[in-house]
């Protein structure tokens, strides 16, 4: 199970990175537009705090040039690089070409995902939330996919995620990895009753730490 940062901002990846436990940064056009800075200046900011692979959404729309786009982030980017790819048939048709490691983004059924299967696509990336939010069930998708896909080398990459039990929940509904918005990477460690029995170690225990600590 890997864990990744979902977002584009500086001090979002230190936060994560200084985690220990998170695998990874995904972005998309949207994150890098919030993170306020010319896309160049973003990638060299996450290259610096060196949370790595990034999964950099390619934006252009043709084959050709979305390998121009690979080019220039690999000249930006010295650290492994995952190229997330929007279904299109141009993107369809770039990640047939086979020359990265590609996830295809934003999927929606599982003929997509057969479909990226079928072009070599080493991921897929399913929209949980939003797929709740637009059609009814985003866990069944998820199922459906996972059911398309077992036995093959296309794993599942489940984001737009908006909570700690919405996390497990992809997970227990077949997806291999997730990726997760800081705020919710940050409350999966947490549970009020695990609060409560921390404070009451505290009070009532003792150990070498706590002497130690006087
Ligand atoms: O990478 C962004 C993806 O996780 C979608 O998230 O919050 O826009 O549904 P959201």
């Amino acid at each position: 199970m890997k864990i990744l940062l979902d977002s584009a901002r500086e001090a979002d990846a230190r936060q994560a990175k200084a985690l220990g436990w998170v695998d990874g940064i995904t972005t998309n056009p949207i994150l890098m537009a919030q993170a306020g800075l010319p896309p160049a200046d973003t990638l060299h900011r996450l290259a610096d705090v060196g949370l790595a692979p990034l999964w950099y959404q390619l934006t252009a729309k043709d084959p050709d040039t979305m390998e121009h786009e690979a080019q220039a982030l690999l000249n930006l980017f010295f650290q492994p690089v995952v190229l997330k790819i929007a279904p299109t048939p141009a993107g369809f048709q770039f990640v047939a070409r086979k020359d990265h490691t590609c996830a295809v983004t934003a999927v929606y059924s599982s003929a997509q995902a057969l479909a990226a299967c079928a072009a070599g696509a080493d991921y897929v990336i399913v929209y949980v939330n939003r797929a709740t939010r637009l059609m009814g069930d985003g866990f069944s998708l998820v199922h459906d996919i996972a059911r398309v896909l077992e036995g093959t080398g296309t794993h599942i990459l489940a984001a737009s995620i908006k909570s700690a039990d919405e996390a497990a929940g992809a997970v227990a509904a077949g997806a291999h990895m997730l990726t997760l918005p800081l705020n919710v990477l940050l409350s999966m460690t947490r549970h009020p009753f695990s609060d409560q029995a921390v404070e009451q170690f505290d009070r009532e225990g003792t150990g070498l730490g706590k002497l130690a600590a006087g």
